[in-house]
């Protein structure tokens, strides 16, 4: 039962997929004259299959991996489970595939799949990973009855080149140097990949084989430290590639999920650190094991809202017009999500805003107002005025969060007053898409509450001691 309930919380990315989707307009079912648009279920099952896809490929390359740094037979046998399903979504995904580019309802048969298979860049990749994981498949059966790691290691290359099939085929081709970012991002999915599924399968692991679990986990750790630079590294040179100048970066949706998926590694890379620090170091202590596991329930949905945002950035594409905007989510990400892990590292606060948290914060929704929907140093100072809108966007929301963790009022008027500055954007500014303006209201609204959850936890900061004279 283990094996079907491994990385359970991955599952719970499809919420925040079928929001995101529903947030960028991707779900939209208004037609441009002339142009055919797909039925809502075809627009809502095509990513949420590419979603199960990517979750089941990564829960196979995990145990793949896990079964060749020392797990048991049981580990190869969620494998073979695992490949299956795989197969089972990488088929389906084949089928809407068609239907996604035709605008038509998913169905099992159709004339026009073949030519799309043979004839376009997306159609062959979907076929090479098909055919990469059916062989997978073979192989991980076959390993359950002969156990010689060349069979184990065959099924693992083959699962790695099914998973960088689609991004390279993705948008890379967009771009002039499509080769380097084709294997960027290629390269990107197969170390996020290992990494979710690979905590995935470890986590089970203690909780199931604690034995197994000491002698695996330190082995894991050190792969998974090479797995959060390897796709630090692709995934930032890819957006550089995809997106290009910082005013997209920041302005656009694509952008917006861009930025949030590196803050989202950001704090993955913070409760790695923990992992390490309250966890491995403590083996072969057996109440670390539950530690691990613990902390790697938050990880895993984490990185199954990483991975929402990854199936939205495919399907929404690189911005096609520049932009000079800050879109709502990222004034949300910059302004609160960065500073409260900074925070969360180093916690430090300013006397002069610990003096003053309410008006902290209250400049802190001003800020949003003034970067989100007036922009003026950036009309004064162009791509410079943006530098300088998101370091005061950061410091405003450093020193908001700092000064208002033991200020109630400050808290709830950050609360309350963000979805109405956010608001405010929107009537200033009718370009600014709503839709997303509410979810990063609701997000900001959210981190807000459970930072101020925190602070009722924690005793006060160090304070930064500043001369007000
Ligand atoms: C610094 C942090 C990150 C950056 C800058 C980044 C950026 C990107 C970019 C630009 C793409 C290509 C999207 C496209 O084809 O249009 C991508 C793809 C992807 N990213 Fe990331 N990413 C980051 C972190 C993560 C994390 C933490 C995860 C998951 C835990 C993740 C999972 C993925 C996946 C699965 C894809 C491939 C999607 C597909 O083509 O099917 N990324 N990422």
């Amino acid at each position: 039962m283990t094996g079907v309930r491994l990385g359970s919380r991955l599952w719970w990315g499809l919420v925040p997929l079928v929001v995101l989707l529903w947030g960028v307009g991707a779900l939209a079912s208004a037609a441009l004259p002339g142009l055919s648009q797909s039925p809502l279920l075809t627009l809502l099952a095509v990513p949420a299959v590419v979603y199960a896809r990517d979750v089941a490929l990564a829960i196979t390359v995990g145990a793949l991996v896990i079964g060749r740094l020392g797990g048991s037979g049981q580990v190869r046998r969620w494998a073979l489970g695992w490949v299956i399903l795989a197969l089972g979504l990488a088929m389906v995904s084949v089928l809407s595939l068609q239907a996604d580019i035709s605008a038509e309802q998913i169905a099992l048969t159709s004339n026009d799949l073949l030519p799309i298979l043979r004839d376009s860049t997306i159609g062959q990749a979907a076929v090479v990973q098909v055919s990469c994981i059916a062989m997978a498949a073979v192989l991980c059966a076959v390993s359950l009855l002969v156990s010689h790691r060349w069979v184990a290691t065959a099924a693992l290359v083959l699962v790695t080149i099914a998973i960088a099939a689609p991004p390279i085929a993705g948008h890379a081709g967009v771009t002039s140097q499509h080769v380097v970012a084709g294997v960027s991002a290629g390269l990107h999915a197969v170390a996020v990949s290992l990494w979710i599924g690979g905590l995935a399968v470890v986590g089970a692991t203690c909780l199931v084989d604690p034995d197994r679990a000491v002698t695996v986990l330190p082995r894991f750790s050190v792969l998974a430290l090479v797995c959060v630079l390897v796709a630090a590294e692709t995934g930032l040179l890819t957006a550089t590639l995809l997106v290009g100048a910082l005013g997209d970066l920041l302005g656009s949706s694509y952008g917006s999920l861009v930025i949030a998926k590196a803050v989202l590694l950001a704090w993955l890379i913070r409760f790695g650190w923990l992992q390490r620090r309250r966890a491995i170091d403590h083996l072969p202590d057996r109440s670390a094991l539950r530690t691990v596991a613990s902390i790697a329930s938050v990880e895993l949905l984490i990185m199954a809202t990483a991975l929402a945002a990854s199936v939205v950035l495919v399907r929404l594409g690189p911005p096609p017009i520049p932009s000079t905007e800050f879109a709502p989510l990222t004034l949300v990400t910059l302004g609160i999500a960065a500073p409260m892990l900074a925070l969360v590292v180093k916690p430090s606060s300013w006397r002069v805003s610990d003096a003053l948290p309410e008006a902290a914060m209250a400049l802190f929704l001003l800020v949003v107002i003034e970067v989100g929907g007036v922009g003026l140093l950036r009309t004064a100072l162009g791509p410079f005025g943006l530098v300088v809108e998101t370091t005061i966007l950061v410091f405003a929301g450093w020193c908001a969060l700092s000064a208002s963790r033991h200020s109630q009022v400050a808290i709830w008027l950050g609360i309350v007053g963000l979805p109405i500055a956010l608001g405010i954007n929107v009537l200033l500014d009718e370009l600014l898409p709503w839709r997303m303006s509410l979810i990063a209201g609701v997000v900001g609204m959210g981190l807000l509450t459970a930072w101020w959850r925190r602070g009722r936890r924690s005793p006060a900061p160090a304070t930064m001691a500043v001369s007000v004279a």
